[in-house]
């Protein structure tokens, strides 16, 4: 069975794709299910932001063939770990656990890197490429501990 990881925002246009697409090319896909999703579903099946596709290409990595998808109740018991951006994502996501042991795979994806910080990888949709270059750069560091802790 691969061990399944989904990455939520809240629109599934910006962050989330970048950090699936991220994950992705530092794990073997035949082990890991990576995947993404947005607790809104108001950008539900359009492509990722041009800013976001544009940051990954530079970074030589295809987010191109993600469309946006709303986070459903179903998605916390099929993921193992469930990775969210900020804490607005965290809260939007625990109002729909049902099951207490569930609550556990919902973690602050930088607390991977600042364990129990709290820090949110901020919502660039309304800043300008240096946003999102600075998401990229918060979610390789979070990914990168990610893809060791999982691969250990
Ligand atoms: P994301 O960014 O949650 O990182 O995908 C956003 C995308 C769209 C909106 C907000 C944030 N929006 O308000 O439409």
């Amino acid at each position: 069975m691969k061990t399944r990881i989904l990455m939520v925002c809240l629109g599934n246009i910006c962050r989330s794709p970048l950090a699936e697409g991220i994950l992705k090319s530092k794990l073997n896909t035949a082990e890991f299910h990576v995947d993404s999703a947005g607790t809104s579903a108001i950008h539900e099946g359009e492509l990722p932001d041009k800013r976001s596709i544009d940051v990954a290409h530079v970074n030589k990595i295809d987010i191109t063939d993600q469309r946006s998808r709303p986070f459903l109740k179903s998605d916390l018991e099929e993921f193992d770990y469930i990775y969210v951006m900020d804490q607005s994502n965290y809260d939007n996501v625990c109002q729909l656990i049902e099951k207490e042991s569930h609550r556990q795979k919902v973690i602050m994806i930088m607390d991977e890197v600042y364990a129990d910080a709290s820090a949110d990888v901020p919502d660039p949709y309304y800043d300008s490429i240096n946003g999102f270059k600075n998401v990229y750069e918060m979610l390789d560091e979070a990914c990168e501990k990610i893809a060791s802790k999982l691969t250990k």
